[in-house]
Order: structure tokens, then sequence, then C-alpha cells
């Protein structure tokens, strides 16, 4: 049998995390919290399960979810979503974002994305039959050259892929990106995937910029968000996509035969945990970038050198002042020689460049990063 995805191996996050387990590594390497998501949601969580919320929810999500979704979308991006025809929930931002993907994008149409990218666009791009079109980022900072992209775009640019905050490199999307991504797509038949997960993640004061706040790219545009990523409850795989109308109508007939729906009882919770907490979103970029702080601190007389991230979860550490070995292989020994696993940025690119930088992860608990702090200042 010929395979439909012959480049597809597991991916680097499950690949990292195994590594970290079989040689005892601090795994600063897949993005997942080591400490636990609120009390009260798991209280809530585990209310409605006893409730017996076991069933079937509806397609698009229960309708009190996909009311604090919209009303939370209000506050936070000055856009009043219909929650009935705009905010569909599911299956974690992964399936949300294949479904988009299948949604719009036909065989020989094409795909833009940012190196490093997000791993899961390009399968979907290839199952969709279309082809991926991969610019790489600005270096030093992971900007985006809108001057190559509009070089790039042809009749067959079907749809472009952003991702702010931005994983792995943890840059943030500004106004001025937004206005001239707006411009190069008017008058053509192009839509925008925005895969916000780590909306919530931004750090130093600034606002994330969310693409449902541009009137004229939110009309074309999907937009994705993660409760996995903002309730530290990544195995929950609960997620949504808000869009207008005429795209979610699409994106629901994908949805409906990938997943159907999602789990009920989570739902349940956490349009109560909305309700209730909404001051567990507003801290978050407090509480993030007091890690982001902490662990900076730690490796600041380490031979590493840094940018501290904007947003994310994540820290980029270049080490050319201590290995001219290339990222795999440094990460690789780092994990079995000394005991921290990271992520390697190469299997984020089509043609990686030649640098010497590693992502770390900082969702874990202070005595996580200080064990692992010390075995990198010691390098
Ligand atoms: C940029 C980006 N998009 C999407 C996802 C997937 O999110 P989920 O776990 O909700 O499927 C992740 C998870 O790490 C991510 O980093």
């Amino acid at each position: 049998m010929q395979s439909k995805l012959p480049n597809v191996g597991t991916t680097i996050f499950t690949v990292m995390s195994k590594m970290a387990q079989d040689h005892n590594a601090i795994n600063l390497s897949q993005g997942f919290p080591d400490f636990d998501c609120p009390e009260r949601l798991k209280e809530l969580v585990s209310y409605y399960l006893n409730d017996r919320r076991n069933q079937y929810p509806p397609m698009t999500g229960i309708p009190a979810l996909r009311e604090q979704i919209a009303k939370k979308v209000s506050q936070y991006y000055g856009y009043d979503a219909d929650p009935e025809t705009e905010v569909t929930v599911t299956s974690g931002a992964t399936e949300a974002l294949f479904d988009a993907i299948q949604a719009v994008v036909s065989a020989g149409d094409e795909v833009i994305v940012f190196d490093p990218a997000y791993d899961s666009y390009e399968p979907a791009v290839i199952l969709a039959g279309a082809k991926t079109i991969h610019i790489p980022m600005s270096q030093p900072d992971y900007s985006i050259d809108w001057d190559r992209v509009e070089q790039s775009l042809s009749e067959k640019t079907r749809l472009i892929i952003i991702n702010s905050p931005h994983n792995p490199c943890g840059s943030l999307l500004q106004d001025s990106d937004f206005d001239t991504l707006a411009r190069i797509i008017r008058d053509r038949n192009i839509l925008v995937l925005s895969d916000e997960v780590y909306e919530h993640m931004v750090f130093d004061g600034v606002k994330h910029k969310s693409v449902l706040s541009h009137p004229e790219l939110r009309e074309k545009s999907f937009a994705v968000f993660s409760f996995g990523k903002t309730y530290h409850a990544t195995g929950w795989k609960l997620a949504y996509c808000v869009a207008p109308k005429n795209l979610t109508i699409e994106f629901r007939k994908v949805h409906q035969f990938v997943t159907f729906t999602s789990s009920s009882f989570v739902q349940f919770a956490i349009a109560d945990f909305m309700q209730e907490c909404p001051e567990h979103a507003l801290e978050l970029p407090k509480f993030y970038q007091a890690k982001r702080d902490y662990f900076c601190s730690l490796v600041q007389d380490s031979r590493f050198s840094f940018t501290p991230s904007g947003g994310t979860y994540f820290q980029l550490l270049d080490y050319s002042e201590i290995s001219d070995q290339s990222d795999m292989d440094f990460n690789l020994y780092l994990t079995k020689e000394k005991g921290v696993a990271a992520i390697p940025l190469t299997p984020f690119y089509e043609s990686a460049p030649d640098s010497r930088v590693l992502r770390f992860c900082f969702c874990k608990d202070d005595s996580t990063l200080e064990q692992a702090a010390e075995i990198l200042c010691a390098l």
C-alpha cells in the first residue's frame, strides 16, 4: 500500500517525551504543565460526570459553553460572535485546525505556512490533496516577510495559516501584520486560519492580537483556541473555532464526521467555570510571565544566549557557545547524557537554517525548572 503521508513519522513531541522518560531526563520538551488544573474545575468535571451528563452533546457544542465563548470573545476581542452560527466546540485545537483545512482546501490548492510551523498543519494540507508553500520566518525576531508572502501568492493559494503567539518561537504578530495580511488578500479568494491557542500567554504588558479584532480579516478567517492550554488540562482535548457563518457551515460539515462532538461533562464543567472564574484567564499572562522570568533568571549565567519569549510557554535558548552540533544531535546529547529534554526546531522547517537553537518548555513547577537549570548552567 502506498502511504498517503510518506514523510510523516511520530511527532517530535511524542518522540522526545518518550526519550525523556526512557532516560529519566527532566522533560522540558512537550508543552504540558506538570502542575494540575484548578481544583474548582475538577470538582465541576466530577459533578457533571456523576450527574449523568454522559451522552452525546450537540454536534456544535453545548449552548451554555458556546454562549460563554461568545461572551469571552466579545470581552477580549470586541467581536460579538453569534454562538449559534459562528462558534463550534472541537476535540482539541488539532481537530479544529484539521476541520478548517479540510473544509476549504481542495486538491491542487496551495496553502502558505510560516516555518518553523507547528507540525499538524502540513499533514492536513496533504490529506486535502493540496500543496504546502513554506515561507521561513525572518531571523532574529521570527517575524513575517510579507513581501515574500505577496510574491508567493498564486491563483492556487487558498489559505494562509498564521500562529500567534508562535510555537516554537514565542514571537507575536502586530497590528501592522494583520493590516498587511488584509491588504494582500483583499480581492483574492484566499482565507486565513489563525492558530491562537496561546492567546492568554502574552507577556510584558502586551495584549494578544486576535484576527477576530480585525473587522476585514475576521470575515475570511477561522480563529482557533484551546481550553487545554488555558486551563492546564491538555489531556482533555477541548477547544473551539470561531468563524463567520458561511465558513462555520463548511467547518461543521467536516467536524460532524471527524468527531461529531466532544466530551460532554467537560463541556458543562468549563461553561460553569468560565462563568464563575473569569479571573483565571485574566491572571494567566502574569502567572506565565513569572515562570518565564524565573526560568530566564535561572539560566542567565549559563552559556546559552536568549531573548525572553514574548508569548507561549516556550523559551528558545541558543547554544552556539556550547556546541556546534546540529540541534537534533545536541538535543539527543542533552537528553541522554545530561538529563534535560528539549525540542529541536529542525522538524518544523521544510529547509532548516543552520542555527543552534532549542525550545524549552517552562510551564513546569519551579523545582523542575531549578533542577533543569542547574544542569544547563553546568554545560
Ligand atoms: C501552535 C499549536 N497549535 C495547536 C495545538 C494543539 O492544541 P490541542 O492540544 O488543543 O489540540 C498546539 C499544542 O501544543 C500548539 O502548540
